[in-house]
């Protein structure tokens, strides 16, 4: 993670509501569309104030590198103080795993999708979405080269990713 991330949205954490919840519901909204129906042990990484629980309504477990925006949770999810590139989860743990718009975020980004596909079960299931921009590309192509992806668009200002297991 870039040094001044955590800290960047430590100060932003009390308007990010305000500001994202609609573009962010849009997304799940629209991820959700393609995945059916979710169930089983759920992982969000990089959930922010845990926004995707609330719209989920089910039992999220949400790790995030920033503690501002995780006190902004307010019982929305299972909220985790911790680093993506290193998260305390057993191997083969989660029936689902969701990301939104935070890979763009972290430096070592590799570290993070490796970290991913070792708590996914082997069964599970994958989504992932990066700001669409073309310095993130790199993103998308080694999320190829880690998972199988099924499907991958744009919508609104992210790239969205639904992958597997290889
Ligand atoms: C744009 S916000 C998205 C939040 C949430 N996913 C949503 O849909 O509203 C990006 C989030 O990624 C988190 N983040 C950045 N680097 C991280 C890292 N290395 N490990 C865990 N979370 C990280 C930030 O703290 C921030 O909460």
């Amino acid at each position: 993670m870039k040094k001044d991330v955590g800290k960047l949205y430590d100060s932003t954490s009390p308007c990010y509501d305000t500001r994202y919840k609609d573009l962010q519901f849009a997304k799940y909204n629209r991820a959700l569309m393609v995945c059916g129906s979710v169930e089983g042990k759920i992982l969000d990484v990089g959930c922010g104030t845990g926004l995707f629980g609330e719209y989920i309504d089910q039992k999220v477990w949400g790790i995030d590198s920033s503690k501002g925006m995780l006190q902004h949770s307010k019982g929305r999810i299972y909220p985790i103080f911790g680093d993506a590139k290193s998260m305390p989860f057993l191997n083969n743990s989660f029936d689902w795993i969701f990301s939104f718009t935070a890979l763009q975020n972290i430096h070592d980004y590799k570290l993070a999708l490796n970290e991913m596909q070792r708590v996914l079960k082997l069964s599970g299931r994958l989504v992932i979405t990066y700001l669409d921009k073309r310095e993130f590309d790199p993103i998308g192509r080694s999320i190829r080269t880690i998972f199988e992806v099924k499907e991958c668009f744009s919508f609104s200002e992210d790239m969205f990713f639904f992958c597997t297991i290889k």
